[in-house]
């Protein structure tokens, strides 16, 4: 049989172009850059690390507060220069402030070159190749079904050790502060199958631990063809599975959706890491419900219950946005209240941020003051660093299953790494190394880490 090869001048000339990619935001825009240096990397692109070789600049830009737009904005400003002395360079932006702000992004001074939305990072070869032919390239529809399953990314995190693998795309919860569902469109799950096909291929290549991603893990659900439904709890199950020896975590948990089988699946695999990140984004039932977030202080207190029956050992984190709308000091008071109730281990905190079109910039007014949200803020920020020093201070003398992942910022003769409860440990390497696991006995702790010598006993 004969096999046809179509020669494009990609395959002449060996490349199509460096590309250039910057990211911002959350670990799913992250994993989301993966993909896109993949779909470049299969029609001919290659990654550059240095801007200054780049043919293309590419940003992938986060939406969910103001200052994460500034940001970009700022780093636009920046590319500008680049592109004064090089002419040729194209400048994209990806993800959601494109699909946020579409042709304004095109239309200012005509510094950008391309404007691409997070489901549309198929069309990026088309795209880009309009923008060298001189047109605006710009694809910013959100898709129903859209996962990327069948893609491999290329890993752009380098240590070799940890990786993201998105599990579904897009968000159903209507949170009225959020700009998640207008920028990344509806929810949907990814196929089990392609799942576990790429974590055991990141296995293959040496990874030690996978964190699986999206906007509302406890909602994963999968229904194939003879109409059987994988669920978030079994697909957990499944991972773990693959491989007892390689680190399984997950974010982000939704209290609303959180079940106990998700806890019992933790309970019951060694490799499932004992940490839950489960964002309460404020201590009172009225403004959770001004949220629309879906459960109320008390059942938000059930889950932290059951966590703590089901897992013992496991740490909770959270993210809390405070100043939102109508919130009173009472309602800040609950705030601190619940925190210090739960005793998070470590928090997300900030101030409200208003986002245009989201329900609450429809239907609420952002009435608490500047300086009365940068007030509480600062207050839940002190009681959350006398909360870390608590939870740090109770490892000292303990020891700890740690994965290895690099060598400390702070000297060559120390690694990093993670306990399942995801704290950091820094330690003398000895004779460990890279992806190895050891235990570590903690010794002491800083503000951002414990601090530890391995302990073969
Ligand atoms: N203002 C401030 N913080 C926000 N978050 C989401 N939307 C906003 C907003 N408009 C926070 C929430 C969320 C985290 C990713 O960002 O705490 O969990
Ligand atoms: Fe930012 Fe939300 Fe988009 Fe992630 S999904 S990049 S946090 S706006």
């Amino acid at each position: 049989m004969l096999i046809h090869k179509a020669f494009t001048l990609t395959d002449i000339n060996n490349t199509a172009g460096k590309f250039y990619i910057e990211t911002y935001g959350c670990q799913m825009n992250f994993s989301d850059s993966e993909v896109v240096a993949s779909i470049l990397s299969d029609n001919g692109y290659t990654l550059t690390r240095s801007i200054d070789e780049a043919d293309i600049i590419l940003v992938n830009t986060c939406s969910i507060r103001e200052n994460a737009e500034t940001r970009v904005w700022g780093r636009l400003d920046v590319y500008r220069l680049q592109k004064k002395e090089k002419p040729s360079v194209l400048i994209g932006v990806l993800g959601c402030m494109a699909e946020r702000l579409k042709e304004k992004l095109l239309s200012k001074e005509k510094l950008v070159d391309i404007v691409v939305g997070p489901d549309a990072y198929r069309d990026l070869p088309t795209l880009l190749q309009s923008a060298k032919e001189g047109q605006e390239g710009i694809n910013v529809l959100l898709s129903r079904e859209e996962t990327y399953a069948d893609i491999n990314p290329v890993r752009l995190d380098k240590n070799g050790v940890s990786a993201f693998v998105s599990i579904m795309r897009g968000c159903n919860n209507m949170c009225t502060y959020c700009v998640v569902p207008y920028v990344r469109g509806a929810e949907r799950s990814r196929d089990p199958e392609t799942i576990i096909r790429e974590v055991k291929e990141l296995i293959n290549n040496g990874y030690k631990e996978v964190t699986l991603l999206g906007q509302n893990v406890d909602s994963y659900n999968w229904v194939n063809g003879e109409n059987k439904k994988v669920g978030f709890a079994e697909l957990l199950e499944m991972v773990a599975k693959v491989d007892h020896n390689i680190r399984v975590r997950f974010s982000t948990s939704h209290p609303k959706d959180l079940s106990d089988d998700v806890l019992y699946t933790m309970a019951m695999y060694e490799n499932i890491c004992d940490h839950i990140h489960l964002p309460v984004q404020s201590g009172s039932s009225r403004v959770l419900d001004l949220m629309n977030r879906g459960y109320s202080r008390e059942y938000y207190m059930g889950r932290i219950e059951a966590i703590r029956r089901i897992l013992p050992s496991s740490t909770i984190s959270t993210d809390m946005i405070t100043g939102f709308c109508a919130e009173t000091e009472e309602d800040h008071e609950q705030t601190l209240s619940l925190m210090e109730w739960v005793g998070y281990d470590f928090a997300y905190m900030f101030k409200y941020s208003e986002r245009p079109n989201t329900k609450a910039a429809r239907r609420m007014q952002d009435d608490v003051p500047e300086d009365v949200k940068a007030r509480r803020l600062t207050e839940i920020i002190e009681l959350q660093n006398k909360l870390s020093e608590e939870s740090k201070k109770k490892d000292i003398g303990k020891r700890f299953k740690v994965l290895v992942e690099g060598v400390s910022k702070k000297s060559d003769e120390q690694f990093y790494g993670r306990t399942s409860q995801n704290k950091v440990v820094v330690f003398p390497k000895e004779d460990s190394k890279i992806g190895d696991y050891v235990f570590v006995k903690v010794h002491e702790s800083t503000q951002a880490t414990l601090i530890g010598t391995i302990s073969k006993s």
